[in-house]
């Protein structure tokens, strides 16, 4: 049975959640579900702003034919082809044959990877600044490509000053009911998957999101539609400057991520004691988590939140302890930069792991190796304690400067 919304008198909210999906991608835990959004707008003509994933596509269908109320769908405008928001999109030229799709032309070659169909005749192909009339409202569409694929546009109303956003501004979590960011407390409940979504999912692409974030700076938006999460009304400049701090890839809080890979709690020791001598010195917020036992995804989210990185990591198999490369190497893979990072490694025989981290953190942009790291041998001794807080020391004065 559908379930619809209203955004403004004549835009609706089609979107639906799905809970029960464990990963999204296949690769990110989503807990709390995920929202697929798509949007009508019902003007003298009636245009569908993107589709949605497979595991919703009941609902999306239902609530498609319950917001026509029985008018023909004219127009799709494809922001984003991937199947997240796309799955459903023959399914939908099928049952309205008389619609026509909007895209550019990456947009359309894709559609014709994805379905073996022939919607030829049935494109309206679009580029930079082209825009669509349907009666009061008009559409412009704007080309953000690698925001984070290659064909994604947003496309802005002028008539009611919405953008639809694509993945931009989208954030892991279904929606309950409230579907508007101002009827949540976003910054409580939403911010960190929403950093999550965008550091996994965008992070990498920051040049590419800070072109799009220009482009929406000459826009007067009321209303900001994104794929995924609430749909923002107010405060809008908020969750920009959100934005605009993870695409330039700067820290959002002064403070220290210890990271430790621990194979029996030693490493893990030596990761509390600079925790500790952090907190002695004033650092406030410090946070320790340990990389077996934390999904690399909010690991990475973690990283692109905080200012100053502790890598802790055993010795294993002659290298970095699995879980923690795997941890670095997705960093490096995001594009990951300016960040401050002190390294302790252990090893019973042979502690490479820190020689390796280094090279690792070396070879991404602006990053601040301390000089004065610590290895291990096997446990921590006394003499090693006052190591761990002499590095820890010169952390503390830089976060606290
Ligand atoms: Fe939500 Fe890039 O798909």
């Amino acid at each position: 049975m559908h379930c619809v919304q209203s955004i403004t008198p004549d835009i609706l909210f089609l979107g639906a959640s799905d809970r029960r999906q464990a990963l999204f991608e296949n690769v990110f835990p989503i807990p709390r579900g995920i929202s697929y959004n798509s949007y009508l707008v019902k003007d003298e003509k009636t245009v569908l702003l993107d589709t949605a994933d497979q595991a919703v596509g009941t609902r999306f269908l239902e609530n498609l034919a319950y917001g026509l109320q029985e008018r023909s769908l004219d127009y799709v405008v494809v922001n984003h082809m991937e199947p997240d928001h796309a799955a459903t999109l023959l399914e939908v030229l099928n049952t309205y044959p008389q619609s026509q799709v909007v895209g550019n032309a990456k947009t359309i070659a894709m559609i014709g990877q994805f379905f073996d169909c022939d919607i030829s005749g049935r494109t309206v192909t679009v580029k930079e600044g082209d825009t669509l009339n349907t009666g009061r409202h008009t559409f412009t569409f704007l080309m953000a490509p690698m925001v984070h694929w290659p064909e994604v546009m947003v496309t802005y109303d002028a008539a009611d000053k919405v953008l639809f956003s694509a993945d931009a501004f989208g954030t892991f979590g279904a929606l309950s009911g409230n579907i508007f960011a101002d009827e949540v407390n976003f910054e409580r409940d939403w911010l960190d998957d929403a950093r999550r979504y965008y550091a996994n999912i965008v992070g990498k692409y920051g040049v590419q999101v800070q072109t799009l974030l220009k482009k929406a700076a000459g826009l007067d938006i009321a209303c900001l539609c994104p794929l995924h999460g609430p749909v923002w009304r107010e405060n809008i400049g908020w969750f920009v400057e959100k934005y605009q701090t993870w695409s330039t890839y700067a820290p959002e809080n002064k403070t220290a991520a210890i990271f430790c890979g621990s194979v029996y709690g030693h490493t893990e020791n030596a990761a509390e004691i600079v925790a500790n001598r952090l907190a002695e010195k004033g650092v406030k917020g410090i946070r320790l988590y340990d990389v077996s036992h934390t999904d690399v995804s909010e690991l990475v989210s973690e990283a692109f939140r905080c200012s100053h990185l502790v890598l802790a990591s055993a010795t294993y198999n002659g290298g970095i302890f699995t879980p923690m490369e795997n941890f670095l190497l997705d960093l490096k893979s995001h594009n990951f930069q300016n960040r401050t990072v002190a390294v302790i490694d252990n090893g019973t025989w042979a502690a490479t792991a820190g020689k390796q981290m280094r090279e690792i953190v070396g070879a991404m942009k602006n990053m601040t190796v301390l000089e004065n790291s610590v290895s291990l041998k096997s446990s921590v001794k006394e003499t090693q304690r006052a190591e761990l807080e002499t590095l820890a020391d010169t952390l503390a004065a830089d976060i606290l400067a």
